[in-house]
């Protein structure tokens, strides 16, 4: 008995001894995620938010989608409570482009707290919840669940149970992470009951090849994204972001079970017409990931540190899509009850304090603005032009911060109308 349990326990010595045969894959197939990227690199293999911990990072730079967070989940947690709930088995809920930080953990806490408000009222019996965090492969997920252990300590010194904390306590949820594009299948068929995904449908899946073939009539000639740029190029990356939502769309309905709910918050544009005026004036021009950006980027250019060429063929992969996309991907899946579509205008991620006190103190808006910047497009500007080139960028983004909040007294997204997020809630049938 003893020979036969020893002989199904195989040692760490033993898996030498056995000669397992593991399949040798060549270094060429891994050679596009290696880093630095090539042109040819996937975005899902090189984009990633922030600079792991530090004063560039999403966790340090995410407070302004922290506010609107705050301020639209009610409408998730009241259709939460609408839903109707499976009497038996596990809850599964799925965080899709979670990144890092606080945001991520916040949504976790309230969508579980709603789960069990809703289960209370209905005498359910409280179920287990499993919580997936799911985002591109090249997320930190790490750095997300040392947060959560983080959190949990902090709680249960707090005496409240948190999702990684290690007492006998019941766990709030079961958390895993899902690496891989929401614009694929991540999840089995009808396993989920609730998803959530927020300011993450707006980046697209790749640069469409005409906007960076130099012979086509949407190459992006002088400039970094196509915020108040040529139509032609706005014109391609649309045809992108409409093939992308439908895949979306469409993978959530495989993925939900009946009945489950799909909440979705994105950056969006209001000019249904002119797909160039992503954020539109003046927002656009002060804005440090748009205006701001192609000035830092112009200023490379003008001091002879790289090429037209080699600004021209950088490309951010972001396109706000309008009410009537985002409905026509929707409608086409026929899958969904639509439980509100709405597009809220000229948001203000800051607080009026917080705009008073940044205008007082341009340095420290400028650097503020760098980050915000940084967060979101670092990653793609150091694999096309290596980390010294991009730290000069991210100085000229500083400089132009501080240059616009002293000539015009306002910060981005303050006081100046442009800014606009989708509000989506769908029920599947
Ligand atoms: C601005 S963060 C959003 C973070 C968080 N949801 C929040 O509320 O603050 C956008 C996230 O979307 C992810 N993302 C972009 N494209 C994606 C894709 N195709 N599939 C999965 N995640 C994607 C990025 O990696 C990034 O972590």
């Amino acid at each position: 008995m003893a020979e036969e349990k020893k002989s199904r326990i195989l040692e760490r010595s033993d898996i030498h001894a056995a000669n397992l045969v593991i399949p040798e894959r060549s270094e060429e197939s891994f050679k596009k995620f290696a880093s630095p990227a090539t042109p040819s690199t996937p975005l899902s293999a090189t984009l990633r938010m922030g600079t792991g911990v530090g004063e560039a990072s999403y966790t340090r730079n995410s407070s302004g989608q922290a506010n609107i967070n705050a301020a639209l989940k009610p409408f998730l947690g009241e259709a939460i409570r609408q839903l109707d709930l499976p009497k038996e088995g596990p809850i599964r809920a799925a965080d899709l482009g979670c990144s890092v930080g606080a945001n991520a953990l916040k949504f976790a806490d309230y969508i579980t707290d709603c789960v069990r408000q809703a289960c209370r009222p209905r005498s359910l019996e409280v179920p287990e919840i499993q919580y997936f965090f799911s985002d591109l492969p090249t997320n930190d997920f790490n750095t997300l669940f040392l947060q959560m252990l983080a959190l949990g300590e902090e709680e249960e010194n707090e005496g409240t149970a948190g999702p990684g904390d290690n007492s006998d306590k019941p766990k709030p949820y079961f958390a895993a992470a899902v690496p891989g594009s929401f614009y694929d299948r991540l999840f089995p068929q009808a396993s989920l009951h609730i998803i959530n995904c927020a300011w993450s449908l707006h980046w697209i899946s790749e640069i469409p090849e005409s906007v960076l073939d130099k012979t086509s009539p949407a190459y992006n000639k002088g400039r970094a994204w196509i915020n108040n740029g040529s139509p032609a190029v706005a014109e391609e990356y649309s045809k992108v972001s409409k093939k992308n939502l439908l895949a979306f769309f469409t993978n959530r309905a495989t993925e939900l079970a009946a009945g489950g709910l799909l909440f979705v918050m994105c950056l969006s544009r209001k000019d249904e017409e002119r797909k160039e005026i992503q954020f539109g004036s003046p927002v656009g021009l002060s804005c440090p990931m748009s205006g701001l950006f192609e000035l830092a980027w112009q200023d490379l250019v003008d001091e002879g540190l790289i090429t037209e060429e080699t600004r021209d063929s950088f490309n951010i992969p972001v396109y706000f899509p309008s009410y009537a996309d985002i409905k026509e991907a929707v409608v086409a899946t026929s899958a969904f009850h639509i439980k509100a579509l709405d597009i809220w205008q000229d948001i203000d991620f800051l607080s009026a304090a917080d705009d008073k006190n940044l205008i007082a103190k341009p340095d420290v808006y400028g650097a503020m603005a760098m980050n915000m910047a940084k967060t979101m497009y670092h990653s793609l500007v150091e694999a096309h032009i290596g980390a010294d080139m991009a730290s000069k960028l991210w100085d000229r983004v500083e400089k132009h911060a501080i240059a616009d909040c002293e000539k015009n007294k306002a910060v981005f997204c303050c006081n100046s109308p442009g800014a606009n997020v989708a509000l989506v809630i769908l029920v599947k049938k």
